[in-house]
Formats: C-alpha cells, structure tokens, sequence
C-alpha cells in the first residue's frame, strides 16, 4: 500500500498553562499542508516490525513513531504475530516543527488497521495515536482543526479563504522539551489570538485570510533568542508582503501566508537567493 503523508503547519500556537502530567495545554490551529513524505507499507506475518526511511536523521527501529505506533496496534488486540515493512521517502524536514514523524505514525495506524484488518473504530485508534505522540491525533483526519488540551482535543473546521505559504527551513532542528522548558507562562495569557479562536470554535468556521492577522506563537521569542538568523528570515517574509510570518510548532520552520502567489513566489526566490531553503506550500482540506 501506498499513501502520502503531509505535514501541518501550526497557524498561531499559545500555551495556556501547565497540566499535572507534566505536559503543557496549548491551543492552536492546526492546517495540513501539501508538503509530503510517501510512505509504502506491507503487512508481513512473521510479527516483524522494520521501519526505514530515506533521511539519515530519521530514527529506526524501536525510537521511529511508525515503529510505536504500529506495535500498540497490534498489542491493542493481541496480535503480536502481525509484522509490517514500513519504508518512509522523507521529503518533510526532520525536526522542524511539521509534523513529519507524527504524521508519518498517524497515516501508518490507518493503514495498518485496514492491512492487518483490525476494524479498530475511529475512538480506539484516536487513543492509540494520543499515546504515541500529542500531535499524532490530528493527523488521523487532518484538514483544518482548531486542538487544544495536549493535543488530543481535536474540532474540525472548515476553512476558506486562498492562503499561499511560503515555508523557510533555517536549518537547525529545535528539540521539543527544551522550548517548552524555556517558556515563560506568565507571558501567555488570554489575547486577540485566543478570542478569534473561541469565535472559530463556536462557529465551526474559519476564514484563513483573517486567521493571518492574529497568528501568535508563543515559542517564537524563546527560540529566535537562541537563533538570531530567525529574525533575518522573518524580515524577508513580512518585506516580500506576507499577511502573517510565523512559526511552526517549536520551530524552527517559519513561514508566511500570503494572499497573492506572485509575492509568495518572490519571496521563495529572495530566500534561496540569500542561501536558505524554502518552498510554496498550500493548506489540504478534507
Ligand atoms: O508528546 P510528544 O512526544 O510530542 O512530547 C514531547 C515533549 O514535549 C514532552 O515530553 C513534553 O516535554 C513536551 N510537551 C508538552 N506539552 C505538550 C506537548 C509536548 O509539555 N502539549
């Protein structure tokens, strides 16, 4: 079987305190995109689990989400006899904030219950995905969602409105624990970004071209501290016309979302120029 496996992009990401488990409650808008990581699997019967993946940086084995997600499938209903090859063409940058590897484990639980015809309903694998990773949930129905609690708490909403986004990929890959160490929580409450949200939520609804003008991520200013280039990148997004120039996750990929192409196009070209990788990316609606 194959299947593509897209990344998301976080568009705006507060962290509204922290729990008892010892993670943190965010709120944020989570967008699929079209940028995609092809993945082939096959089921095999002798309870084998193999996972590769064409980037170097990707683990294998036991450490890859794919490998997680595809044995508490089948330790779920007791079937450790079930085995899958798994081999994952990255073209998602790892560790840049987009989900690559959740996404990857997302797409892998669906497959792998139609495969080795499990017939798990959406509630089982929604746990299953929970326990892999917080943002695996998400990517069992992708879209456009508004999620909140760790990530398990998942609205789906419809979005229109034409968004281009321009992705910029500085390079270093920012690890997850230490951004949220680094958060200071007294700089995160309520805001004009959590009021649109609440609105979004009621109505079911977003316009992502007015989404843009409230994109807040709270992680921005911890890491563009640590990593000054960031602000450089920021600089030739909000120059080339963008609506909003942010990040993802806890970075460090930026983006922009523009509302015509041909600025978009531009400033894809001004960041390449300057030595940084980029692309035009466009949100995936379901
Ligand atoms: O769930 P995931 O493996 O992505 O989380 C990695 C780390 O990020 C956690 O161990 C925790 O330190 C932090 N985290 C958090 N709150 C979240 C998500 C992640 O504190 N909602």
């Amino acid at each position: 079987m194959n299947i593509q496996s897209c990344a998301k992009l976080n568009l705006g990401l507060k962290v509204t305190g922290k729990r008892d488990d010892g993670f943190h409650d965010i709120l944020s808008v989570f967008q699929e995109i079209d940028l995609a990581d092809e993945m082939h699997l096959a089921s095999r019967a002798d309870g084998k689990l193999r996972v590769t993946a064409s980037d170097a940086s990707v683990p294998d084995g036991r450490e890859n989400l794919v490998y997680a997600a595809a044995d508490r499938l089948r330790e779920s209903v007791g079937r450790r006899d079930l085995g899958a090859d798994v081999a994952i063409r990255k073209a998602i940058p790892v560790g840049g904030g987009l989900g690559g590897g959740s996404g990857n484990a997302g797409r892998a639980l669906t497959a792998l219950n139609a495969l080795w015809g499990l017939g798990l309903d959406a509630a089982a694998l929604d746990a299953l995905a929970a326990s892999v990773g917080s943002d695996v949930p998400f990517f069992l129905r992708g879209g456009t969602a508004v999620v909140a609690g760790r990530g398990e708490t998942i609205t789906p909403i419809a979005a229109d409105g034409e968004v281009v986004f321009v992705l910029a990929f500085p390079g270093m890959s920012v690890p997850t624990p230490w951004a949220f160490g680094k958060l200071n929580m007294e700089l995160t409450p309520g805001g004009p970004y959590i009021r649109f949200l609440n609105s979004v939520r009621s109505s079911g609804q977003v316009n992502l071209l007015d989404l843009m003008q409230v994109v807040e991520n709270d992680f921005l200013p911890v890491v563009s501290a640590r990593f000054p280039s960031l602000k450089r990148i920021l600089a030739v997004i909000r120059d080339g016309g963008a609506l909003c120039a942010s990040m993802t996750g806890t970075g460090a990929t930026l983006f922009g979302g523009f509302e015509r192409e041909a600025d978009a196009r531009l400033t894809v070209d001004r960041l390449q120029d300057q030595g940084y990788r980029a692309c035009l990316s466009r949100p995936v609606a379901r």
